[in-house]
């Protein structure tokens, strides 16, 4: 081994191998804590000829890799195994914004550079970058497109597949294939481009991407509600649509569980509503659109046909910020209550109340006491339905029955006709699971996709496909 940190010392340069126990910490474990690994070693390669020069090298040697961006992941995705055999591939230098065109209506991005960073460069064209996610501040574009990133817009802007018109993807043999096309329209056979997008990084490591830019929408309205049910969330949405069609960009649930972490976190409480569901709707569009009229229309066909108990609307962008960070906090916070049992489904809408009536019932069964907290995507039907462990229970006992809750709470969605894994991706944490609930022909299928771009299978192993 001592021959290929040599070598790889010598492509990248000495100080981007990291070998010292202390600086590998941060990248053998997820943000959470929640995955833990040992890498061999963790290297920093500055452009995509460094990353193909390392990725040369090991699979020359054997090596497998692990390719990682802000490790804001959820499904240990970007985490090592713990044998000190994985070399993890930092992309943390590549963070050059390589082009922007206001007309074409693109980005040009290093697949390193930070969410935050990419829609500050569109906005400093007076576009829009729509893609919008708690972890903005941290997760990179490459992490992204290896998750194929949801967020808080999709109901408007679709996921980040929509978002990538081009790839440049070092592959596991370390060739690159520079797919970094910028056209709407090329049918010339096989996606590959979207065959990478999801795929966690077992296909290859992305190094840079053509994304599409979408106008600005500075005038915003945003409010915030109590709900009488799930069941009123997901009528709600067909009701906003016809108040705000395309406008509308955001309409997220919070159950109050999930809320209370937060107002005990500091936040203040715009309601004071004693109902047991939240919601943050947002409409967007160009300078000078009615959405505040829109908004405000919207919500009064809602308080009177019931959908709605209360709302509190922002009145400056302050406020809209308070409003926000009632949602986009309660990841953090949930981590007060000890470990997180996390769940990231999704059900066509018209199961969302089913499903969480369902699994409240047989989760209290299972272990009484036990907290969901529930918050997401209504739009998208799609639920964090995260559990922590009853008051007063032993955390690791807790832990040591995460399967079998998790099996209740996919189970259900399955019957549902949902899928275990909306946006957060397989990782190590739902490759066995997601194989297990998928037919033959899917696995198969999967795995025949997998053995024809990496038959050495070094591209981060045990991810989305289990090994064996
Ligand atoms: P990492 O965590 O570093 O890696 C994730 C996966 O991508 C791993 O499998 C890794 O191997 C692979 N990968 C990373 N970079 C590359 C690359 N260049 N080439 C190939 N593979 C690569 N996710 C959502 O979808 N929606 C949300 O609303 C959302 N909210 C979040 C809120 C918070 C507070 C946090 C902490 C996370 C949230 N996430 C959300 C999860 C996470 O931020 C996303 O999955 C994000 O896309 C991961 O990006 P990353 O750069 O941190 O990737
Ligand atoms: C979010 O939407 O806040 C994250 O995707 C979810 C999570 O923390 O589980
Ligand atoms: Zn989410």
């Amino acid at each position: 081994m001592t021959s290929l940190l040599d070598d790889l010392r010598a492509a990248i340069g000495a100080d981007h191998v990291l070998t010292d126990a202390a600086d590998l910490a941060a990248y053998g474990t997820d943000w959470r804590g929640a995955y833990r690994g040992t890498p061999l070693a963790v290297v920093r390669p500055g452009s995509t000829a460094e990353v193909a020069a390392v990725v040369r090298l090991t699979y020359d040697a054997g090596v497998a890799v692990v390719p990682q961006g802000g490790n804001t992941g959820m499904s240990g995705g970007a985490v090592p195994s713990n044998d000190g055999t994985q070399l993890v591939v930092s992309l943390g230098r590549m963070r050059r914004v390589r082009e922007v065109d206001a007309v074409g209506g693109t980005i040009t991005v290093d697949a390193g550079c930070v969410l935050a960073d990419v829609q500050a460069a569109a906005a400093s064209v007076d576009r829009l970058f729509p893609l919008s996610l708690g972890s903005e501040g941290s997760c990179t574009i490459g992490g992204n497109i290896a998750t194929n990133a949801g967020g808080t817009a999709v109901l408007r802007y679709g996921m980040m597949r929509a978002r990538v018109l081009g790839l440049e993807v070092v592959l596991p043999d370390g060739r690159v294939w520079d797919g970094l096309r910028s056209l709407r329209k090329d049918n010339t056979g096989y996606d590959l481009t979207q065959l990478f997008i999801g795929a966690e990084g077992t296909l290859g490591i992305v190094t840079a991407a053509v994304l599409t830019l979408q106008p600005a929408t500075p005038a915003r309205a945003t409010a915030w509600v109590a709900l009488p049910s799930v069941a009123a969330a997901a009528s709600l949405l067909p009701l906003l649509r016809e108040y705000a069609a395309e406008r509308l960009t955001t309409w997220e649930l919070v159950a109050r569980p999930a809320l209370a972490l937060v107002l005990d976190a500091g936040l203040q409480d715009p309601l004071s509503s004693d109902a047991d569901w939240f919601g943050l709707i947002e409409l967007a569009g160009p300078a000078g659109a009615s959405v505040d009229d829109d908004l405000e229309r919207a919500l009064g066909a809602a308080v009177e046909t019931g959908l709605v108990l209360d709302a509190a609307v922002a009145g400056s962008p302050a406020q809209r910020a308070g409003l926000w960070s009632l949602r986009e906090r309660i990841s953090e916070a949930q981590e007060s209550l000890g470990p997180t049992v996390k769940h990231d489904v999704s059900v066509p809408i018209s199961a969302l109340d089913e499903l969480v009536a369902r699994l409240a019932a047989t989760l209290e069964g299972a272990m009484p006491g036990i907290r969901p907290v529930v918050y997401g995507h209504v739009g998208d039907g799609n639920l964090h339905y995260n559990l922590s462990r009853p008051e007063g229970l032993d955390a690791a006992a807790f832990v040591a029955r995460s399967e079998e809750l998790s099996r209740i709470v996919h189970d259900l969605t399955v019957e549902l006709g949902g899928s275990i894994s909306a946006e957060h991706g397989l990782g190590s944490a739902k490759a066995a699971a997601a194989a297990a609930y998928k037919s033959e022909v899917e696995v198969s299928l999967m795995r025949a996709v997998k053995q024809a771009l990496d038959p050495a299978g070094l591209m981060n192993p045990g991810k989305v496909l289990p090994l064996g």
